[in-house]
């Protein structure tokens, strides 16, 4: 089922992407450019795909962000000190912000 639901994923992503710069896997997905893109996709692939960071930014402003690097730190235990999550999350409002 699971395999199945990938399969049919990948064949939606192929049909929509006419270039090998679209591809499915998570490696594809490049963040904006600037000083804190190396910092930022180190820290938020570790549990999951940047997708995450690209998903919300419809729907996150700087106050969105600062909450949700937040609680990547003290729900999940992202290891990040206070001084790079304020890079982070400025970063994030620049760039994936409304
Ligand atoms: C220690 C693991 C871990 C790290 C590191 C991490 N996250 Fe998460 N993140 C999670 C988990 C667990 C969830 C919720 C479960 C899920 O949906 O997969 C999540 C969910 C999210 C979501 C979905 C919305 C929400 O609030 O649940 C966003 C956006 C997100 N993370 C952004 C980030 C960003 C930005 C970073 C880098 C600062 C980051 N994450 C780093 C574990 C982590």
């Amino acid at each position: 089922m699971r395999a199945s639901l990938a399969a049919a994923a990948a064949m939606m992503a192929g049909a929509l992407c006419a270039s090998d710069a679209c591809a499915t896997d998570e490696s594809a997905i490049v963040l904006a450019p600037g000083p804190e893109r190396a910092r930022v996709q180190a820290a938020c692939s570790m549990c999951h795909s940047l997708d995450y960071i690209v998903m919300n930014s419809p729907i996150q402003d700087a106050a969105g962000w600062d909450k949700t690097v937040r609680k990547m730190m003290t729900v999940y235990g992202a290891p990040l000190t206070p001084e790079e999550s304020a890079a982070i999350v400025a970063y994030l409002a620049r760039h994936y912000g409304t």
